[in-house]
């Protein structure tokens, strides 16, 4: 069975900066060179969906430039469905500069333009209410108003679809929207900003684990970069470790993750431990190639890595 993800999200026009090392306050540096890409962590994760196989719908906003066209043209060209992607003709399209050094480390500054347009009107439009109540799972993260992703998720809860919310970049969030959460995928820092707690052991990530439960959250994955991914279910903690990988430019790597996960779930997340499999193995990949959503693989690709993976003694 092929599952139907919504995304609600951002939509940016990336351009990355190549450098030896990250400017410090006050100086000039040179950039050896200088690439742009579709971006955006709403459009990385619904294409990392669509690659991986799910049928994907998009909830967003560009602005009538052309990188809007851009963008709505990379996501049609991945099979991910348009007709809830409007225009706003007199604000810029999203767009994000990313410094990028040679450790593959980045910085990234966000210019959030039409994605932050989007408001609870946007989302109580006949179309759009129809996209959310046909799909199994609906996405989203912190790109983009929090008052539309509240009406979103309440309209999600309605009809029986589980909500997946990415708390990205790091901000407050209401317990309100908490509360219609079905599965929570912070990294550290984002966890940390939302409950006060820093995760250093299995002790700290069942207390974010009861935290989060308590406000209604039942599952909850915190991404650790190439430490892997504790998964928190049930009451049960589980570490599943990262493959290691050179990375290039992780840009996206946790909207690969999201999406491609999100492809594989089962209902009620039964199967959440081999769907994160699946997530890392994408992921990995994802960083091993420049660009965000570029670099997002196929459902043919992360199985040919998941067979290496299954196969080497390193693992
Ligand atoms: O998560 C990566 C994304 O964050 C980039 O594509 C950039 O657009 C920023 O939104
Ligand atoms: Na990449």
């Amino acid at each position: 069975m092929t599952n139907r993800i919504t995304v609600l999200g951002s939509i940016n026009l990336d351009t990355t900066y190549h450098v030896n090392r990250m400017p410090q306050p006050g100086e000039t540096i040179a950039a050896s060179n200088k690439t742009s890409a579709a971006g955006g962590k709403g459009a990385n994760q619904a294409v990392a969906a669509a690659r991986s196989g799910a049928s994907t719908a998009f909830i967003g906003m560009v602005g009538g430039d052309d990188a809007g066209q851009f963008m709505r043209t990379a996501l049609a060209e991945n099979n991910v469905d348009i007709s809830n992607v409007f225009i706003q003709k007199d604000i810029g399209t999203g767009s994000a500069a990313i410094i990028l050094n040679q450790q593959g480390q980045n910085s990234i500054m966000v210019y959030g333009g039409a994605n932050h347009e989007i408001t609870p009107a946007t989302i109580n439009q006949p179309a759009v209410i129809d996209t959310i109540r046909n799909s199994d799972f609906l996405i989203a993260q912190f790109e983009t108003p929090q008052a539309a992703t509240l009406a979103a998720f309440k309209i999600a809860r309605e009809h029986g679809v589980k909500t997946i919310l990415n708390p990205a970049p790091a901000k407050e969030v209401s317990a309100e929207l908490l509360a219609y959460t079905d599965l929570l995928v912070p990294n550290e820092t984002e966890s940390e900003a939302l409950t006060g707690i820093t995760i250093t052991d299995a002790k700290s990530l069942a207390q974010t684990g009861a935290h989060f439960a308590h406000l209604g959250v039942h599952n909850l994955l915190i991404t650790l970069g190439s430490k892997g991914v504790y998964l928190y279910q049930e009451k049960q903690a589980t570490v599943l470790p990262a493959y290691k990988v050179q990375a290039i430019d992780t840009t996206g790597a946790g909207d690969t993750f999201i999406g491609s996960m999100t492809a594989q779930l089962k209902p009620d997340f039964f199967n959440l431990e081999e769907a994160v499999n699946y997530g890392q193995t994408a992921s990995s990949l994802a960083v091993q190639g420049l660009g965000a959503m570029p670099s997002i693989p196929t459902a043919a690709q992360i199985a040919v890595a998941q067979a290496k993976n299954l196969t080497s003694t390193d693992a």
